[in-house]
């Protein structure tokens, strides 16, 4: 298992030119591309489906594509977007009527799996299933926006999570999403997170490789 990997969050690029943007991201030091995809029901927010995933497929994304789910319900768009060339896929367990059998099924199609725990969901949705992850992604704001301000109990969260990874004896990474800057990525990974999803910090900057850099150095101390 690398360290520390850093994934940018499409939904703060140009959408106008999404492939060059992509480009642009993995040349300055991507780990992983995450794609949001939220429908205006599980989020108040729309985004892109698995056209736009397959469009990327096609237009070469050398980095593994990270789709996180927010839809409701999910098993249809696990299917498609497994489909479309996703790579890795995590959904909401409260979206799904069945968590296991959604897990299922993005372990058969191939891609790794993760559920994803909002600020306030508990933790014990990681029961019994907690073999089954890949990894578990951790919202550190509500989901459906980006540019939002990072939520300081997470950091407790993180290291709860954490004790329950050590314990499950499982390689499964921790992988937070909102509000990750270059003065916070340090306090979150000291946590127990080792993977950063980052929108805003990144594509608001002119020069993506800067931050990830500074991100990385942060990392490195
Ligand atoms: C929010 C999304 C995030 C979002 C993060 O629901 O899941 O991936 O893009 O954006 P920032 O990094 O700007 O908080
Ligand atoms: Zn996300």
């Amino acid at each position: 298992m690398s360290p520390f990997l850093i994934a940018p969050s499409i939904l703060s690029a140009n959408f106008a030119c999404l492939g060059n943007e992509v480009d642009k991201v993995i040349a300055a030091g991507a780990d992983l591309v995450h794609f949001d995809v939220m429908d205006n029901h599980y989020v108040p927010n729309l985004t892109v489906g698995p056209l736009v995933c397959q469009s990327l497929v096609k237009h070469g994304v050398s980095k593994p594509i990270d789709v996180h789910l927010m839809v409701e319900p999910v098993d249809q768009m696990i299917e498609d977007f497994a489909a479309a060339g996703a790579n890795r896929i995590s959904f909401h367990p409260e979206a799904t009527r069945h968590l296991d059998r959604s897990l299922q099924l993005i372990i058969d199609s191939g891609c790794e799996a993760g559920v994803v725990l909002n600020p306030a969901t508990p933790l014990h949705c990681l029961d019994y299933i907690i073999n089954k992850l890949d990894f578990i992604l951790m919202m550190s704001v509500n989901p459906g926006f980006g540019g939002q301000q990072f939520i300081p109990q997470t950091l407790e969260k993180i290291r709860k999570v954490k004790q329950r990874v050590r314990d499950s004896g499982k390689p499964i990474r921790i992988q937070i999403d909102g509000g990750v800057k270059v003065d916070n990525i340090r306090s979150i990974a000291e946590a127990g997170a080792d993977t950063f999803v980052a929108g805003s910090a990144i594509f608001n900057q002119p020069d993506y490789k800067l931050v990830i850099d500074q991100m990385r150095a942060e990392l490195n101390k």
